[in-house]
């Protein structure tokens, strides 16, 4: 069992060929709702692999949340923790251009995950072989959980995204930090191969389409990722999350989790929107075998 810990958001996505500059109006070619934020995103990639997940967040009482309950469910997530509160669901503004994006989150009830929704799910959380966090839900809740971690001896991956969230303390709290690398270098202040070093086997700075790297203890270990035809990179980090929480619980060393994740991210980005691509377990196998 892996316990997921975060934010679940609808994203609203918009395609245009033109960003509009400030005070300009321009026409896009594509608008959509779907299914998204970091944690629940996290928390399907893993589940498509096939391991046991349980969700803790929070939604609103609102045509949204129910959306997105439903769709986790369907996914097998257990959604026991899974919250309605006053707030409206969290909703994402994605504006797709160019293969690329621009994201604005406004939170909502994901603001409302609190200690207490933790202290109702210790149940599931301390039988847990791994806590995953992210950045978009409250900072006094991600210090409970790491606390409640320490204390319990569970492993923790924390993906710092949002990176502004971000307290330098952590570092000595978590099993694995995962930020990309303009998170990384905004976080520690330097290049990320020095900050790399640091942390031996602790820090994975993803790199995009370069795939993943981390220090070993003694050299830098860069895991090339699989070059593809993007269409949407929206959750592709989320799929290398999700892959490398279900890798590293299934026994694998961190290497070959990372090869596994980077190629689960390789497929999620094949299609639209951040859980449209997440892949089965065959699919990555089927790659990673014509690989060899
Ligand atoms: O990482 C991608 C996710 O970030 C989107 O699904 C959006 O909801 C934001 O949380």
């Amino acid at each position: 069992m892996i316990t997921v810990i975060g934010s679940i958001n609808m994203d609203i996505a918009i395609r245009t060929d033109i960003f509009p500059k400030q005070g300009e109006t321009v026409l896009g070619n594509l608008f959509t709702t779907i299914p998204g934020g970091k944690g629940a995103n996290q928390a399907v990639a893993a589940a498509r692999l096939g391991s046991q997940i349980q969700m803790v967040g929070a939604v609103g009482e609102d045509a949204f949340g129910n959306e997105l309950y439903f769709n986790l469910k369907n996914e097998e997530v257990h959604v026991g923790g899974i919250a309605k509160t006053n707030n409206s669901t969290g909703i994402a503004n994605i504006l797709l251009h160019d293969n690329d994006n621009r994201i604005i989150v406004v939170p909502g009830a994901n603001f409302d995950v609190n200690q207490q929704m933790i202290d109702e799910n210790m149940e599931l959380i301390e039988k847990s072989k791994l806590v995953m966090l992210q950045l978009e839900i409250p900072v006094e809740t991600i210090d409970y959980v790491l606390d409640v971690c320490e204390k319990l001896s569970i492993p923790v991956l924390l993906n710092p995204a949002p990176a502004a969230n971000y307290k330098p303390e952590w570092i000595n709290k978590v099993t694995y930090l995962t930020p990309n690398e303009t998170e990384c270098e905004f976080i520690f202040g330097t290049d990320y191969e020095t900050v790399l070093k640091q942390y031996p086997n602790k820090i994975i700075v993803t790199l995009g389409g370069e795939g993943a790297a981390y220090y070993d203890g003694t050299k830098i270990v860069k895991v090339p990722g699989f070059k593809t035809k993007a269409v949407d990179t929206t959750g592709a980090g989320d799929t290398f999350n999700g892959a490398f929480a279900y890798a590293i619980t299934a026994g694998k060393s961190i290497e070959e989790a990372v090869h596994f994740a980077n190629i689960a991210a390789s497929l999620s980005v094949e299609k639209f929107g951040a859980q449209g691509g997440m892949p089965q377990i065959e699919q990555v196998n089927k790659r990673l075998e014509g690989l060899k």
